[in-house]
């Protein structure tokens, strides 16, 4: 049949071990850095080389490369949980998404957003995973990034996902500057999502680092919650712990500790019951 619809292959992760990590991004097998995975590798060494389209190779500098047997187009489409989602290998080694917030954190987001009269901001919103997430919920959204280009590529997944026309609003800023101003404009939100970088650039150059920037955007969001509903905190930065996190939010919010839930943030592996350890979150909602 000519008309058959185009199969969207999912994201999966195949197996991890001696700080790499096998993956298929739809249809293309490429190998990344994973900096944690301590132990030996699961699948034989067959299974790693058979077939692979890419590896990324990082560079000193950071950044770095891919190297392709088989270049793969610019971009395509990929089924995620149950999103799609536009995928493209970027030169930093991303893909566009970090798989394992939708094995943490987007089913929590969607059931914590289920009001059409409330806020959310996603603040370091990236391609657009949380944001989605939220708008599946009902509640109006506010996505910022401080690059343009991934600003535009998270409205293209909405547009994907059947969301085109959910009332977002799209924001190129540096988070700190943002919040600061939207405090002084004494706009309110209810719902928080974070996912800050150790290190990050705002819309104009600023500086971000997370030891020294994170408390300060905590104190705004603080002025800027009426009232709290839920604030979802999660990181990849080494040294920030679950309990790292809990206290965080414990201290500026004052939550009670046992209402704030934390963990790691993991991927599942296809070639054993162990999963991929991808950074911690503490996250609360009104009760
Ligand atoms: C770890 S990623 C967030 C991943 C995202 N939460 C997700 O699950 O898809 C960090 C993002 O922060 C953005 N960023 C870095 N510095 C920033 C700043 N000062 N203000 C706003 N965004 C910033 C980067 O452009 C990047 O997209």
């Amino acid at each position: 049949m000519t008309n058959a619809k185009k199969t969207v292959l999912p994201y999966r992760l195949l197996d991890a071990g001696d700080e790499q990590k096998l993956e298929m991004v739809g249809p293309y097998k490429v190998v990344r850095q994973a900096a944690q995975a301590f132990w030996p590798k699961f699948a034989n060494q067959r299974d790693w080389r058979q077939a692979v389209d890419g590896v990324h190779v990082r560079s000193n500098k950071g950044g770095g490369y891919w190297d392709f047997t088989n270049q793969p187009p610019d971009e395509w489409t990929i089924a995620w949980q149950d999103y799609l989602f536009k995928a493209k290998f970027t030169d930093f080694g991303h893909i566009g998404l970090f798989p394992e917030q939708g094995y943490t954190n987007l089913s929590w987001i969607t059931e914590q957003s289920q009001n059409p009269e409330m806020d959310v901001i996603n603040l370091f919103g990236y391609t657009g995973g949380s944001s989605l997430a939220a708008a599946r919920g009902g509640a109006r959204v506010t996505h910022l990034d401080a690059s343009k280009g991934v600003v535009t590529w998270a409205r293209e997944n909405f547009e994907l996902n059947n969301l085109a026309e959910h009332p977002t609003r799209w924001i190129v800023d540096d988070a700190t500057k943002f919040l600061e101003r939207e405090v002084r404009r004494g706009r309110r939100y209810q719902g928080f999502i974070l996912d800050p970088p150790t290190y990050g650039r705002g819309a104009k150059g600023q500086v971000w680092r997370i030891e020294k920037d994170l408390v300060p955007l905590l104190k705004l969001i603080k002025e800027l919650a009426d009232p709290l509903q839920f604030i979802l905190l999660s990181c990849h930065t080494p040294g920030y712990t679950e309990w790292c996190l809990r206290n965080i939010l414990h201290r500026l919010f004052d939550l009670p500790l046992t209402e704030i839930e934390g963990g790691e943030m993991a991927v599942p592996m296809e070639s054993s019951d162990c999963l991929l350890p991808s950074g911690t979150y503490a996250r609360w909602t009104r009760k």
